[in-house]
């Protein structure tokens, strides 16, 4: 699969709100200290470890790793660009906190089952993971009838690909986080234009157009939806 480059950048999902009302979400499901060890696997620019690493001043920085070294990661954590994989067979860190957000899609089965074999060996006592992915069911994502396509698959693969990780994880806990989106249609369609999300990374140039074109018709100036991430949460 192809990477993904600055996809969060000057959107919602960089937005302080939206790392707000995310951090807030983490601190209900787990208790945050400044004791805490948290690993954050395809960190992206790092906004969502940084803004705890401020609030909490962790002892020991927060890491985030990364295969794609975007612009303006963030400097107060520790950023490594490596395969998630990789990263977990050489450390010997035990971490109470591993966050995998937006992420798992782009394992394959097989390097999925590792990497799951990875984190638990990782994981301190009493360390928590939580892994966040796009709601599977009526997922509210505006979208194109190509991206339609793309994205329902790629939502069908997930489906597979958390099945897989609750028979590894066997004891885990199912929740949601949901952030109310109101974005303009044109900052919409520029970030459609962009392949802000990973089901446009195989469109072609002239699917995005048609779509954006699709996208002017069918929506509003304003554009409201709920962006909402189904969440594993598994305790040691
Ligand atoms: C959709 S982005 C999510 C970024 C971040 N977690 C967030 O929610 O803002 C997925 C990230 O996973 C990274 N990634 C994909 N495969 C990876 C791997 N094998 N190891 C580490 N990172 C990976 C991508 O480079 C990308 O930055």
């Amino acid at each position: 699969m192809k990477y993904l480059k600055n996809w969060d950048n000057k959107n919602w999902l960089s937005s302080t709100k939206y790392i707000f009302e995310f951090c807030k979400f983490l601190n209900s499901k787990v208790k945050i200290s400044d004791k805490t060890q948290i690993l954050d696997i395809g960190c992206g620019r790092a906004n969502i470890i940084s803004y705890l690493q401020k609030k909490y001043k962790f002892d020991k920085k927060a890491i985030g790793v990364d295969i794609v070294k975007n612009k303006e990661i963030k400097k107060n954590i520790i950023f490594k660009k490596i395969d998630a994989i990789k990263y977990l067979r050489k450390t010997n860190i035990p971490f109470d906190i591993i966050l995998i957000k937006q992420t798992i899609h782009f394992f394959k089965i097989k390097e999925l089952n590792k990497l799951i074999n990875l984190i638990k060996k990782s994981l301190a006592p009493n360390g928590v993971v939580l892994i966040f992915s796009l709601k599977i069911n009526h997922n509210e994502l505006p979208v194109f009838s190509a991206m339609k396509k793309k994205l329902d698959k790629s939502l069908v693969r997930d489906k597979y690909l958390i099945q897989i990780i609750k028979k590894k994880f066997v004891k885990y806990k199912m929740s949601c986080f949901k952030f109310k989106v109101t974005i303009s249609r044109k900052e919409y369609t520029d970030m459609l234009r962009k392949r802000y999300i990973s089901c446009l990374l195989n469109l072609s140039k002239k699917q995005i157009k048609k779509g954006i074109y699709e996208i002017n018709l069918k929506f509003k100036k304003k554009i409201k939806f709920n962006d909402v991430l189904d969440c594993l949460i598994y305790k040691n």
